[in-house]
């Protein structure tokens, strides 16, 4: 059987850790995207991981372009394009650069990867995701956001270390939009199903809420760029369960018609991801102040959302 084709769409920071992520774990043939000014980027990242997989073992080719053709076909579109936020910006400061670059790779996602399941994962994360799948008229299906898998990552990270436990025993979940009103529910964080409530105190807990809530600025102020490794791993994650068909329960920004009380938004909600992309959106029981929580949320992504549709 032909190997799958992954279209990554940014040859970035992020883009980059996708690409070596696709290919270590042969998800198929890689095309790393980016801009004619960084093509040249895109080809050295693609020979320097061709020239990795003589040691890994990978069969999988990687080709660096700046041409939409060469990404024609591809079962699988990544999207990183557009600039991550420098210290002291909100993902909502990215809007105007990004919000044009988005457009471009949706009008072109759509002439040539029609069919693609694509995750989207550039800032505003709600926002440019729903941007995608309004300018392709593509189905829910087919676009989804990442965001839930990295802060529930980050959240599971830290109650891991606040417990002792080991991050492979710890199952958390954030929902709600990207943003630092995000809503780490308590209520469906276990420690192999010891609820987290019986293993640490109510401040220690809020203090973990809060550092998740702003795990990302946490990572920009150190760095001076955003988070990249973890996030690869966290697409990937959606992309392997789209390709094999895993079925997998995640956390992920999907396009809600009346779930949850939502319509016409794109937020982080459970769904489940097999070989028909979103295939669910699993409506989870929430008490009166994670729903409080999700609404202040959902006011948050909608007021990007209006500046993008007032964009035109
Ligand atoms: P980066 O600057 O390293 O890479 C972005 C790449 O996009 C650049 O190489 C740039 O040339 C390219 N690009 C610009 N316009 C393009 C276009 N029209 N077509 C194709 N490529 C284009 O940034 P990064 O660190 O990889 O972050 C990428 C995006 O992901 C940022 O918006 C960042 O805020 C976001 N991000 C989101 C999450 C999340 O959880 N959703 C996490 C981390 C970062
Ligand atoms: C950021 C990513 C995590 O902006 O969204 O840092």
């Amino acid at each position: 059987m032909a190997r799958k084709k992954i279209g990554l769409i940014g040859a970035g920071n992020i883009g980059g850790e996708l690409a070596n992520l696709a290919v270590t774990r042969q998800l198929g043939d890689v095309v790393l995207f980016d801009i004619p000014a960084k093509e040249n980027f895109a080809k050295g990242k693609a020979l320097d991981l061709e020239q990795a997989s003589a040691l890994t073992g990978a069969d999988a080719r990687v080709i660096g372009t700046s041409r939409w053709e060469d990404v024609a076909g591809a079962d699988v579109l990544i999207v990183t394009a557009g600039i991550p936020r420098k210290p002291g910006q909100s993902r909502d400061d990215l809007v105007a650069t990004n919000l044009p670059i988005i457009r471009d790779v949706a009008d072109n996602a759509k002439k040539h990867c029609p069919d693609a399941f694509v995750i989207v994962i550039s800032n505003p994360l709600d926002a440019m995701v729903y941007e995608f799948k309004r300018r392709t008229g593509a189905p829910r299906e087919k676009v989804v956001g990442m965001a839930g898998v990295l802060d529930s990552a980050r959240f599971a990270l830290f109650l891991a270390r606040a417990t002792g436990a080991s991050v492979k025993d710890v199952r958390a979940m954030v929902l709600g939009g990207h943003g630092d009103d995000m809503v780490p529910v308590l209520n469906y964080c276990t420690i192999n199903g010891v609820p987290v409530r019986q293993l640490l105190g109510k401040d220690e807990l809020a203090k973990i809420v809060d550092r998740t809530r702003k795990g990302g600025g946490e990572i920009v102020g150190l760095m001076g760029t955003s988070a990249y490794y973890a996030p690869a791993v966290s697409a990937i994650a959606m992309a392997e369960a789209y390709l094999g068909d895993q079925k997998r329960l995640l956390p992920a920004a999907a396009y809600l018609q009346g779930e949850y009380g939502y319509d016409d938004l794109y937020m982080g909600v459970p769904v489940v991801i097999g070989a028909g992309g979103v295939e669910k959106i699993v409506t989870v029981e929430l008490d009166d102040e994670e729903r409080a929580m999700l609404k202040k949320s959902a006011d948050s992504v909608q007021k990007v959302v209006d500046i993008v549709k007032a964009a035109g």
